[in-house]
């Protein structure tokens, strides 16, 4: 007698459906990816089908050498080039001689200017004349992400956004990562389960939130870079009812 399917494989043959689906009916899409373990599930499942979405990274300048190494690890293991998006090199200048190199430490506004610099501008051009974009985000991730939806409208961009890992948790991506032998970023094993620039992430202590070493001087309801706006608003904050 077959035995039905998990929740598990139903998610994955989800998330499988909707990017095939992204692939057929929005295209030209892209795949915006951190190289943090959430996009090497969605890499894999792209690469090894050979799904028409082309995969960019925001290389911010700040990334972990680690992070960087992911580039060759994919090219050596799927055979593709991930494109690299840089920040503008005289906005970065100016920026530093403004306010130092970690300006980003004083205040939320500076921080979030260089995140401007460094990610949001480098993706305006990434998505520019695409029909829509993908992301890694999960619901489980943080509390300014619990009201993410599979496939939004992305304002901001004028195009559609798809999230297809919006309902899984942090096992079911190790378990895609463990099962299909995915490569993923030796940080993760360091203690760094969520990964972002250098300066800007640390490792965490087990049981802290995922989260907690993103930008960890500033309160949580305020740790976005500005890459992910809805409704004209950053943070999608579930309320308390
Ligand atoms: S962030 O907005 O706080 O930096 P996080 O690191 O959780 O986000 O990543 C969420 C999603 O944003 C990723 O799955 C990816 O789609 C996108 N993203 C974040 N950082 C980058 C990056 N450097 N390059 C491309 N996409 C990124
Ligand atoms: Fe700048 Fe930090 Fe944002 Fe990276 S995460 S762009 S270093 S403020």
């Amino acid at each position: 007698m077959n035995t039905p399917p998990t929740d598990y494989e139903n998610l994955v043959a989800a998330t499988k459906a909707t990017l095939g689906r992204i692939a057929v009916d929005f295209s030209p899409a892209v795949f915006a990816s951190s190289l943090a373990a959430e996009d090497m599930v969605l890499t894999d499942m792209i690469l090894r089908t050979g799904l028409p979405i082309s995969i960019f990274t925001l290389e911010t300048g700040r990334l972990h050498a680690e992070t960087l190494g992911m580039l060759d690890t994919i090219k050596e293991r799927y055979a593709y080039d991930i494109e690299r998006l840089r920040p503008d090199p005289g906005a970065v200048e100016q920026y530093v001689e403004n306010n130092g190199l970690n300006g980003f430490y004083d205040s939320v506004e500076l921080r979030k200017e260089c995140c401007r610099i460094r990610k949001v501008d480098p993706l305006n051009r990434a998505l520019a004349g695409n029909t829509a974009w993908v992301t890694g985000q999960r619901r489980a991730q943080s509390s300014t992400r619990a009201e993410l939806d599979v496939q939004e409208r992305d304002e901001a961009h004028d195009m559609t956004k798809f999230n297809p890992l919006a309902d899984w948790s942090e096992a079911d991506v190790w378990k895609y990562i463990r099962d299909n032998e995915v490569p993923y970023n030796p940080l993760h094993d360091r203690g760094y389960p969520s990964i972002g620039c250098e300066p800007c992430t640390r490792a965490v202590e087990p049981g802290e939130d995922v989260r907690a070493g993103r930008w960890w001087w500033e309160n949580p309801d305020s740790k976005e870079c500005g890459l992910h706006v809805v409704d004209g608003k950053l943070i999608r904050i579930k309320s308390a009812t």
